[in-house]
């Protein structure tokens, strides 16, 4: 039997950081699923989506990605502030924009897990999801995130995922045991 959160339950926001292909959409999916079905509310805000919406019109300068990752920041914290817990699979590749999202939280005492999809970029440049990596090899694209433009690791993430030898359920199962130790789940 499982046992419905009441209304206090504390949400978090729970960001996957990564590159292109690394697997962080996939995790937050299986994660969401979950946890939905234990009677959480979630949310999953994907880079992809709110680049549609939230994020219409910005591109990938230094400067763009960081507002991007403000923004979603700053929606993760309302949500997470209010008892969601809000999935975040979206690259984040500078470490001051991360670590301001992080600031944002603390500021509200609101939990915040970092966690390190740190698929390795040949496995990603395999898996090319998207077709970025062979698009960025033909020389149709130019900035992609860990061949020609920079990700910066995550220094103290809380949890490091290394996805090409564990199945998405084994990674997601993974996150939700972070969760867990926190008390948040
Ligand atoms: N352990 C794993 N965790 C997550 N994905 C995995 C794992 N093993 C294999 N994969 C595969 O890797 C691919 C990851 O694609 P996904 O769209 O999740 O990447 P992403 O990090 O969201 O990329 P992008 O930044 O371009 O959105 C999927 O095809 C998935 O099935
Ligand atoms: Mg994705």
């Amino acid at each position: 039997m499982t046992t419905k959160p009441g209304p206090r339950a504390r949400g978090a926001t729970v960001w996957l950081t990564g590159l292109p292909s690394a697997g962080k959409t996939t995790i937050a999916r299986h994660l969401g699923e979950r946890l939905e079905a234990e009677g959480r509310r979630v949310e999953i805000l994907d880079g992809d989506e709110i680049r549609r919406f939230l994020s219409a019109g910005l591109g990938f300068s230094r400067a763009d990605r960081n507002t991007n990752v403000q923004r979603i920041g700053l929606v993760s914290e309302v949500l997470a502030r209010n008892g969601v817990l809000s999935v975040v699979p979206v690259i984040a590749p500078y470490a001051d924009s991360r670590e301001a999202v992080r600031k944002r939280h603390e500021a509200s005492a609101t939990p915040y897990v970092e966690v390190h999809v740190a698929t390795p970029v040949d496995v990603c440049s395999e898996r090319d999801v998207k077709g970025l990596y062979a698009r960025q090899a033909a020389g149709r694209l130019t900035g992609l995130t860990g061949v020609d433009d920079p990700y910066e690791p995550p220094a103290d993430p809380d949890l490091v995922l290394a996805t090409q030898s564990q199945t998405p359920e084994e990674s997601a199962d993974a996150v939700y045991a972070v969760l867990a130790e926190r008390g948040l789940v």
